[in-house]
């Protein structure tokens, strides 16, 4: 089921903001956090919702246009708010990277910028929870998930797959692995 799916994938980003929010915690007691860890969120967040939760729910909010209208105003400007997310994440980048190339760049900046992110994803994230899928569930009617569902396995992108699915959960594992083995070294 779609909106399973989709809800499942809110819940495993929620708990790569959790590991992003401690590493940022780290930081901002000014100790080093650990930056493969930082990197590796990073990399799934420029990938994974891009390429693959983003595209699914464009579908599923173009369906909801068409049978409940007042719903998806209510949703908003889902493409919108996806961007901003993207432009967030950019300044992310270049924040890190800054930090790691030493360059000049105030913690409290950094801190901000990254903050500013995890707050935005989360809000976003809930917003979706709470009016979009609900809503889609309701209005959305059979042939609508059938043609959904066939649109996305037609996708000729091979990072649209089962496949793709596996790739980011072996991904998730890897980022998690490696929290949990910084986590070990500071205690
Ligand atoms: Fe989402």
């Amino acid at each position: 089921m779609i909106i399973e799916r989709l809800s499942r994938e809110h819940r495993n980003i929620e708990m790569l903001l959790a590991v992003l929010e401690h590493e940022l915690e780290i930081f901002d007691r000014g100790d080093r956090p650990d930056y493969e860890v930082v990197r590796g969120i990073i990399s799934y967040f420029e990938l994974y919702p891009e390429v693959y939760h983003h595209p699914q729910e464009d579908l599923v909010f173009a369906k909801l246009r068409i049978r409940d209208p007042a719903a998806a105003a209510k949703v908003g400007n889902l493409a919108l708010e996806h961007q901003k997310g993207a432009e967030r994440l950019r300044r992310v980048v270049q924040a890190v990277d800054s930090v790691l190339a030493d360059r000049e760049i105030l913690r409290q900046n950094v801190g901000h910028i990254v903050r500013d992110f995890i707050e935005y994803e989360r809000r976003h994230i809930m917003m979706e929870d709470r009016d979009f899928f609900p809503a889609a569930l309701k209005a959305l009617e059979p042939q609508d998930w059938t043609e959904i569902a066939s649109a996305l396995t037609s996708h000729e992108d091979p990072l649209f797959s089962e496949a793709a699915e596996e790739t980011f959960d072996a991904l998730r594992a890897r980022i998690l692995q490696l929290e949990q083995e910084a986590e070990a070294e500071r205690h």
